[in-house]
Formats: structure tokens, sequence, C-alpha cells
């Protein structure tokens, strides 16, 4: 266990946000998780820092999640399970997969972050989300320090969303996750708009995992700001998910609105396409701006400061809501 005081936790965010934590720690087994959990009680859970917008310097202790380690804890004839520790990379496990010809989540491929935290927002790209292969995790209750089980239905699992998100936030520390992946039969999901298009793009007719997981790669950096260049924390937003009489209402004013219908009564708008209507894509306020190829992504071209980014948020919340009368929620952890 390695202890800091006065760091930057400028490299910790993809943001790159330059605030300083005042005591840091790096967790490197669950043992170490307990110990310092048992002796805190306020702190901070740092992870990968990919879905994190810092506005401040940190009093409370940050604990960097870094517990590595990937076992196959089980295996049938088509299918592996396998337990992942918190801190593992998530693409770096996403390429491990592949290379071992698991299937399941080779259509997340670059999404930054680490496992420990998929489930929380339970991550999602290109028509699969992490609640599609996840089987079970454990998690450290800090009421109690006891490891506890999760199954995939306990976790309550919605569109970036779980139940860590809500009752029992602030709760439990992910430690692992299990997925159950495929290891002949793979269900390959190619239906997405743009994944069929760049594989006709190579002629590609019967892809392999690794087939589909470049696609995704290449999708991902032609739209998407690579956070080691530029800092970002993907999408920004959550896609709204409106009543249908309201979506009606919106279609009327402007027919050209995209959407995916969720349910009888609910359709998600894409807040890509407001942030654009309302003429904020590509545009720049001093070094807090809007991604020119991807307007439901902010960034930090160099040194803004969190407070920047977010007023910059607030700004973009305003006039969506005003031209279309639609709240949008922010999909990053704000603090
Ligand atoms: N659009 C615009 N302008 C933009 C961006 C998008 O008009 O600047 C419209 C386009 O019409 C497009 C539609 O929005 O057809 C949807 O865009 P896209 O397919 O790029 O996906 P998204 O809804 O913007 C979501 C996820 C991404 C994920 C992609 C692909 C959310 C909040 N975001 O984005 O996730 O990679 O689908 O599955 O659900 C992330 O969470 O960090 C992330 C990048």
């Amino acid at each position: 266990m390695q202890v800091h005081k006065n760091i930057s936790l400028k490299k910790y965010n993809t943001f790159g946000i330059d605030v300083k934590a005042a005591t840091f720690v790096e967790i490197n087994s669950i043992g170490d998780l307990k110990n310092i959990i048992s002796t805190h009680t306020d702190f901070f859970i740092l992870s990968g820092g990919s879905n994190l917008l810092l506005t401040k310097d940190v009093e409370k202790l940050v604990i960097h999640l870094n517990i590595k380690g990937i076992d196959i804890t089980k295996q049938d004839e088509n299918h592996v399970y396998i337990k992942v520790n918190a801190g593992e990379n998530w693409h770096e496990f996403v390429l491990w997969c592949i290379d071992h010809d698991f299937g399941g989540i080779e259509n997340m491929s670059l999404i930054p972050g680490n496992v420990g935290t998929s489930p929380i927002q339970n991550i999602g790209a290109y028509g699969v989300e992490l609640k599609d292969t996840m089987y079970e995790l454990e998690a450290l209750e800090i009421a109690t320090g006891n490891l506890v089980s999760f199954s995939n239905a306990s976790c309550s699992f919605g569109y970036r969303n779980s139940v860590f998100k809500n009752e029992l936030k602030g709760k439990y520390i992910i430690t692992n996750v299990t997925f159950k992946l495929t290891k002949k039969k793979h269900t390959l999901n190619s239906s997405y708009g743009a994944i069929q298009s760049e594989l006709e793009k190579y002629n590609i007719e019967n892809p392999t995992l690794k087939d589909i997981s470049n696609v995704v790669i290449a999708i991902r950096q032609s739209k998407l700001p690579d956070p080691n260049k530029i800092g970002n924390s993907g999408s920004f937003f959550k896609n709204p998910v409106i009543l249908k009489h309201q979506f009606r209402q919106l279609q009327h004013k402007f027919p050209e609105v995209p959407h995916y219908i969720v349910s009888d009564t609910e359709v998600k708008v894409p807040a890509g396409w407001l942030v654009e209507q309302c003429g904020f894509k590509g545009k720049r306020f001093g070094d807090a701006g809007v991604h020119k190829q991807q307007a439901l992504v902010l960034v930090n071209y160099d040194n803004a400061t969190g407070t920047e980014i977010l007023s910059l948020s607030k700004k973009i919340q305003e006039a969506v809501l005003e031209k279309f009368h639609i709240q949008l929620e922010a999909e990053v952890n704000i603090l």
C-alpha cells in the first residue's frame, strides 16, 4: 500500500483535470482495502477515473483501487466464467478475451475505465451492454467490511444505470466481476448500422470476434477523442428517454429528430443531436469545448478547470431545455 500526500490527480482522471488530493493511497489487495476502510470513514474511491469530472481539490482520503488479476473459474462446453479484479483496465480485458477467443464483450472495445466500475453505470456500446454477459460480482460492504455477492438480477441494471447508482450508492466497493462468455458458438452483434457499414467497407462477410473489435475500435477512433490526447470522459450526458406523447410534439416541430423506441410509452432521443441543434458542436470556450465529431462529448483541450467544464455543461443543459423542453442529465459523476 503506497501513501502519497498532496498529489495531482491529473493523470488519474481521463478529463485531465489538475486538482490535488490531500492524501492518496493505492490499494493492490482486498486485505489492504479492508484495512483502510476499517480505519477511515470519509473517503473517495478512484478507479479508472474515466467517468468523472473533478471540480475541486479532494480533501477526503482518495483510495485508488488497483487490484489486478484475471481467473477462469469455471467452464462448460460452450461457456467460460471469468473472474476479473476491479483494477484491470476494461479494454485490456476485452483484448485478452479476444485473444482467447471468448465472445460477448467485443462490441465494447476501447471503452475507457476499469472493470470494477463497469457495472455501476452498466457500460454499453454498439448494441451491447455489460448486463448481457455479467454473471455476478463481489463487493465490499463499507459498513461491515464483508464481501457480498451480487447476481446479475440483484444489480437492477438499466440504461447506464444500476443499483450502485441508486439504493446502494456509496455503500459498496466492487472488488471483482465475473463474466459468462461464449467459447465457440459466438453470437455476434453486428446489426448496429455503423458496424455493418464498416464491415462492408472491408468486405468482411463472416466476421470473427477480432473483426468486430477492430471495426468498433475504428468507429470509436473516428468519432470519439482519445483521452490520452484530448481530455474527455466519453458521453457527458445520457441520452434522454421521454414519453411518447412528448416525442410526438417534438417530432411535429423537428421531423428529422433521430430516435429509438424504448417501450410502448417511451422514446430515446440522442443527446448529441439535441446539443448539435443548439449550435454547440465543435465550439470552444477557452480550453473547455464540445467535440467536433460528437456533440455528446465535452473536452478539455489543455488546462480547463473542472468548473469551466461544468459551467459549459450547464450552458448546454439550459439551451437544450429552452429549445426542446428536455432536461439533459449528466452521465459522468461530478465531484
Ligand atoms: N448525433 C448527432 N450529432 C452528434 C452526435 C450524434 O446528430 O454530434 C446523432 C446522430 O443522428 C446519430 C445519433 O445521434 O445517429 C446517435 O449517435 P451515436 O450512434 O454516435 O451514439 P450516441 O447515442 O451519441 C451512445 C453511447 C456511447 C456509445 C454509442 C454507440 C450514451 C450516452 N452514449 O452514443 O457511449 O459509444 O452510443 O453505441 O448512451 C459513453 O458512454 O461514454 C459512450 C461513448
